[in-house]
């Protein structure tokens, strides 16, 4: 735990501090690692927040960490969500395993993963946009070499994960969103495991962080036979055997890709690139997203398993974090809105906002996306909830966050349980000095535009 200094400016000069500090630690010559613990390499949705981060302050840092990352763009536009800028014994999954060679579309001279993230270069490119016009910088050249890069990635995504052209790309790996959700647990009881390996004596990650706070052996097993079958298919999605277990169109995952459509577009019309293709995606991804995943019953957004054809019907975080997309409409923002108040706190002593909805049998409040709260999520539900008028609310995520950044530290997630049941002390969890978690201090503290 950091020290307190108490009130005033002098907290909020120590605490931006060591905000950077984080950062600079983390930093590899060209790109930052998420935390050296636990993620030793460069990971494609925190190279976005850690780019917001440094653009405060070193903002060739934000422009080396985004050219860093699409460096492992392969050849038909599919963004990896690891780059191994370098070797590095202390992960699991590496190199070795994902097999990538076997990929006609890999890069050449870049070891990857062969799986994607969330999409959200398209926003924070437009962020740091507005950053620089704030700053008085000129980053023209850097914005007219990525935005094809991104084009790029989300034309992947329309061709290659999209076989319903519904404008609604499919993931095919939970770690292309949100790693251990509830929301898979019925795919892991589905599959057929004959061919699956124990890799529970790979694991690195259990070397640092209690096991409690993260994902199961029974988990990682599924994770890496998924990976198998991946290989086997050359990382083609577009020919996946039909038996392939895992193909579901997850609404964060579009959500992120829809307001980084919108980011693109935007950048299209102040820089005069052609945005034709981008405004037909968005259209159709739009009113698909409303239309399939919109739940009458439970007045919620859910993820679609392209599988059974059934939406699944869990409450986890990403269902109001589409208030992000600026596409529920203002009744169904209100909906959301009364879901976080009712079913995301037992009480008002909780921190918002929990992964997972408390009153769900099986919410666990330390294991990774099965409960704790998230930084990162919790700067896009600040975002939505400005989007749709809802600041009162909105200024309480974005105070909840910065204090526990500052009473506990700059862990990767914490648990959200209210004090009384579970004191600062541990409330910390997964990762130390995690680059995303003093990047989102550093924009919540210091910002003045709203995406
Ligand atoms: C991990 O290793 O837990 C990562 O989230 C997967 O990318």
């Amino acid at each position: 735990m950091y020290p307190h200094f108490g009130g005033g400016t002098y907290i909020f000069m120590k605490f931006s501090d060591k905000a950077k500090e984080v950062l600079e630690e983390n930093w590899r010559g060209a790109y930052t690692i998420p935390s050296s613990t636990l993620y030793p390499f460069q990971w494609n949705w925190d190279a976005g927040f850690h780019a917001l981060g440094w653009m405060y302050f070193k903002p060739e840092n934000a422009i080396e960490e985004v050219r860093s990352i699409f460096k492992g763009q392969w050849k038909n536009g599919m963004l990896p969500h690891i780059v191994f800028h370098q070797e590095n014994e202390n992960y699991f999954p590496g190199p070795a395993e994902w097999r990538t060679l076997v990929a006609k579309n890999r890069v050449e001279g870049i070891e990857t993963s062969g799986i994607t993230q969330l999409p959200v270069f398209g926003f924070f490119l437009e962020r740091l946009d507005q950053i620089a016009d704030e700053k008085g910088l000129n980053i023209s050249a850097f914005i007219e070499e990525i935005f094809p890069k991104v084009l790029h990635f989300h034309r992947y995504l329309y061709t290659n994960r999209d076989h319903l052209n519904e404008g609604l790309p499919f993931v095919l790996h939970n770690w292309e969103s949100t790693d251990n959700a509830p929301i898979w647990d019925d795919i892991w009881d589905r599959m057929d495991l004959t061919a699956a390996r124990d890799v529970s004596k790979l694991r690195k990650d259990l070397k640092n962080v209690d096991v409690s706070m993260r994902p199961t052996n029974e988990h990682y097993k599924r994770y890496i036979y998924l990976i198998d079958l991946l290989i086997k298919s050359q990382y083609e999605a577009n020919s996946l055997d039909d038996n392939y277990p895992f193909r579901v169109q997850e609404n964060l995952f579009i959500g992120l890709l829809i307001r980084s459509n919108e980011g693109l577009i935007k950048l299209a019309k102040k820089y005069n690139f052609d945005c034709g293709e981008l405004i037909h995606w968005q259209e159709k991804s739009k009113t698909s997203f409303v239309n399939k995943f919109w739940d009458k019953e439970n007045e919620m957004f859910y993820p679609f398993d392209l599988n059974t054809n059934h939406l699944i019907k869990k409450d986890i975080i990403g269902g109001v974090a589409s208030l992000f997309a600026g596409v529920p409409s203002k009744e169904q923002a209100e909906k959301l809105v009364c879901k976080i108040q009712s079913d995301f706190l037992l009480n008002e002593n909780w921190f918002l906002c929990p992964s997972y909805s408390p009153k769900a049998a099986d919410f666990d409040s330390k294991k990774y996306w099965r409960g704790p709260l998230w930084p990162n999520v919790n700067w896009l539900l600040y975002h939505g909830l400005k989007k749709y008028g809802y600041d009162k609310l909105a200024q309480k995520i974005k105070d909840q966050t910065v204090y526990l950044i500052e009473e506990v530290g700059f862990f990767e997630y914490f648990d959200p349980r209210p004090e009384s049941e579970n004191s600062l002390e541990t409330k910390g969890l997964g990762g130390q000095n995690f680059s995303w978690t003093a990047a989102i201090y550093l924009d919540f503290t210091y910002n003045k535009a709203i995406l």
